[in-house]
């Protein structure tokens, strides 16, 4: 199948009822989300505490897009054979993570999932380029990550536009995570993003017994890229 740069929707979990992970994922993809967002976090690389490869185990049988598990822990390396037998399609890690972030990306492809690379927003793209056949995708943080309902950081248009035109031809998704809103998404799909992460601007105003909403937004943000 020939590599899918249309814009896809991945709604990030860590907004959804933690009570109801299971259901959640399963209301959002049917209200037409592409991709479940999973957020990982160690309360050390990141200020937050989230779950761990167990809870991605659990809810694989409930996901049936793509479950996208976005790191935020150091050190990365240990836990990276956990979340591809958890059934983690794509495994992302960050470039700040650790020293050897080469060592990782071969590691997440070599336990089998397809491997991405995340840039926080204060991070260059300078070691991209070393990386470019080693990767599946690379997710620009349009905000720092660790909480979800934060504000997007509007500076980080510009390293979406770069890293796009770094990309050319090859098979790489260019993610975009934290604060995208019907206002902010036209910005980043019109700098070349293919892969929209939105965590409250999708779940908000919905719940597993009343999920229309979900639809609505994750809509309102597609008419929004359309123009
Ligand atoms: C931030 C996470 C994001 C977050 C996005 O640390 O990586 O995936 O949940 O949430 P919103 O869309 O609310 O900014
Ligand atoms: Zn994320």
């Amino acid at each position: 199948m020939s590599f899918d740069r249309s814009l896809k929707i991945a709604p990030s979990i860590l907004a959804a009822d933690f009570a109801a992970f299971g259901a959640e994922c399963r209301a959002v993809e049917d209200q037409g989300a592409d991709w479940i967002h999973v957020d990982v976090m160690d309360g050390h690389f990141v200020p937050n505490l989230t779950f761990g490869p167990a809870m991605c185990a659990a809810l694989r049988p409930h996901i049936r897009t793509v479950m996208d598990v976005h790191l935020m822990i150091a050190p990365v390396d240990p836990y990276i054979e956990a979340f591809a037998k958890a059934g983690a399609d794509i495994i992302t890690a960050h470039v700040e993570a650790g020293p050897h972030i080469h060592r990782t990306l071969q590691a997440i492809r070599g336990a089998g999932a397809k491997a991405g690379l995340a840039l926080n927003p204060g991070t260059g793209i300078e070691a991209v380029p070393h990386l470019l056949d080693m990767v599946d995708l690379i997710c620009v943080m349009t905000v720092n990550p660790g909480f979800g309902g934060q504000s997007f950081i509007a500076s980080q248009v510009a390293k979406v536009r770069a890293l796009r035109e770094m990309i050319g031809d090859r098979p790489i998704h260019l993610q975009i995570d934290g604060g995208v809103t019907p206002e902010t998404a036209p910005l980043v799909a019109e700098a070349g993003a293919d892969v929209l992460v939105a965590g409250s601007a999708v779940f908000r105003g919905g719940s597993v017994s009343d999920p229309a909403p979900y639809g609505a937004n994750m809509r309102a943000i597609r008419d929004a890229v359309a123009g």
